[in-house]
């Protein structure tokens, strides 16, 4: 951390003391004003639900300055990112800090490689589960099973422990979302092939069945790929930080991944782009393009409860670099698959159209984010909608796994305590 010359000073109407603060200075980006005196120096907390004006750790991971719509793993632009590099590429650059040399990327692709497949006792675990259940369910279930399979590997004060179950969780997401998937469908498991790419295995386990040969369409591979590196990482977001509190008890690495596979699920989160193509599929069953101006008057109107969903961003707030380059990928696959003329896509282009106009999303700054395009990527790839968030879950697990890493070996880590502004009843006595 960098000291900066300026201080910040905090005094209190009542006449108390002058409270003085140190700054510290990233290396891009928003300073921060160290409050970590401000209780014993006042006997107050700062008050910031949601946490909007909070920098809960120092981390060298991932940059973004939502003004400018810019996206950084360790330095490097996700444009650049996307189209030079694969994602095993970007999960050793995001656990290691650089992109690796030729030799680096062997060895690594070949650690991962070597542990995409699961103890075979997992498959019963998964037979536990009903058919109909919804595979983030599953997902967290199974990645929270793990510590339960892998105990060799979740003594997080072992740096050597420390990587493997890195390897282990980033090889074995795929088999286990594969997995899920052909347990709801009913057809068996397709274990994992060795000769493969990461993604390329992953959309064999997905697709292939044992009755015949498996032809791999490359545009699905690479699309597949593309959207697990826009997912990788995303600084300090819900799950990401649900990873860091849940792992700052000390618990091991798969509960804790577990934690965040749960929270990503949710709509405002990593359930957005399930959300966006379940609202652009009951708007197509409801009269579709036609019916798009309706819609957006429900959209605009607070009591409706409608949202337009794949809309908006936390921290976005000019563009999602990620919806740019996975409009481009969702062109590429319509086009190779022959969907351009998709209803939905269609009716998703208007919408956005119609949105990037209205004085109501842009005056509140309200853009398309990666998951308005990813859902439709993954839709005509032949990815059930319920399955969506699990994809997300398999290629955020990086990002998760070097964040919770990063906590650990930072000095000043402390198990995650936030406090409240108290505002029930006061002491009373139970009168009986
Ligand atoms: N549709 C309609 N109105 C919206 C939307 C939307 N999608 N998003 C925000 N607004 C309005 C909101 O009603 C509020 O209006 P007002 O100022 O009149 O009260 C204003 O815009 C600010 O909204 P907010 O909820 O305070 O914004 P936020 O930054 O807290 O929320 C968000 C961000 C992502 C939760 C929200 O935009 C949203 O619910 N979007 C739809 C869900 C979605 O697509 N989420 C995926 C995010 S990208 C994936 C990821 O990184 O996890």
């Amino acid at each position: 951390m960098q000291l900066s010359d300026k201080k910040a000073k905090l005094s209190v109407s009542d006449g108390g003391p002058e409270i003085e603060f140190p700054i510290y200075k990233g290396s891009v980006g928003p300073d921060v004003i160290d409050i970590r005196k401000l209780y014993g120096g006042t006997g107050m907390f700062t008050y910031d639900p949601g946490f909007l004006s909070t920098a809960s750790c120092e981390s060298s991971i991932t940059y973004i300055d939502g003004d400018k719509g810019e996206l950084l793993y360790r330095g490097y632009p996700i444009e650049q990112l996307a189209v030079k590099c694969d994602f095993l590429d970007v999960c050793y650059l995001i656990l290691n800090g650089d992109l690796p040399d030729a030799a680096q990327k062997l060895d690594f692709d070949q650690q991962v490689t070597r542990h995409t497949m699961v103890n075979e006792q997992l498959h019963f675990f998964l037979r536990g589960f009903r058919r109909d259940a919804h595979p983030m369910a599953v997902l967290t279930g199974l990645v929270g099973a793990l510590s339960a399979f892998y105990h060799d590997s979740t003594d997080i004060s072992n740096p050597y422990h420390r990587h493997v179950s890195a390897i282990r969780l980033i090889a074995k997401m795929p088999t286990l979302v594969a997995m899920a998937y052909k347990y709801s469908q009913g057809q068996p498991f397709i274990y994992p092939q060795n000769n493969l790419s990461y993604t390329g295995n992953f959309v064999r386990m997905m697709f292939a069945t044992p009755c015949e040969e498996y032809k791999l369409n490359p545009v699905v591979e690479k699309a597949l790929d593309r959207i697990f590196i826009l997912h990788a990482d995303h600084e300090q977001n819900a799950s990401t930080s649900t990873v860091r509190l849940c792992g700052s008890s000390g618990t091991n690495p798969f509960a804790a991944i577990a934690a965040g596979v749960a929270c990503l699920w949710g709509p405002a989160h990593g359930g957005a782009n399930e959300a966006c193509l379940q609202m652009l599929e009951e708007l197509q069953a409801n009269g579709g393009v036609a019916k798009v101006g309706e819609f957006m008057e429900q959209v605009k109107d607070k009591n409706s409860g409608v949202r337009l969903m794949g809309f908006g961003h936390r921290v976005y707030k000019n563009y999602d670099p990620r919806a740019k380059l996975m409009q481009e990928t969702c062109k590429e696959v319509l086009s190779s698959l022959g969907l351009e003329n998709d209803p939905l896509f269609k009716l998703a282009m208007e919408l956005e159209r119609i949105a990037l106009e209205d004085p109501y999303f842009v005056e509140r700054k309200l853009y398309p984010n990666v998951d308005f395009y990813s859902g439709i990527v993954q839709r005509a790839i032949g990815i059930p909608t319920s399955l969506f968030t699990a994809i997300f879950a398999l290629a955020r697990t990086v990002g998760w796994i070097a964040q919770w890493n990063e906590m650990l070996s930072d000095p000043d880590y402390k198990i995650g305590r936030p406090r409240q502004l108290y505002s029930g009843s006061v002491s009373r006595d139970v009168k009986r």
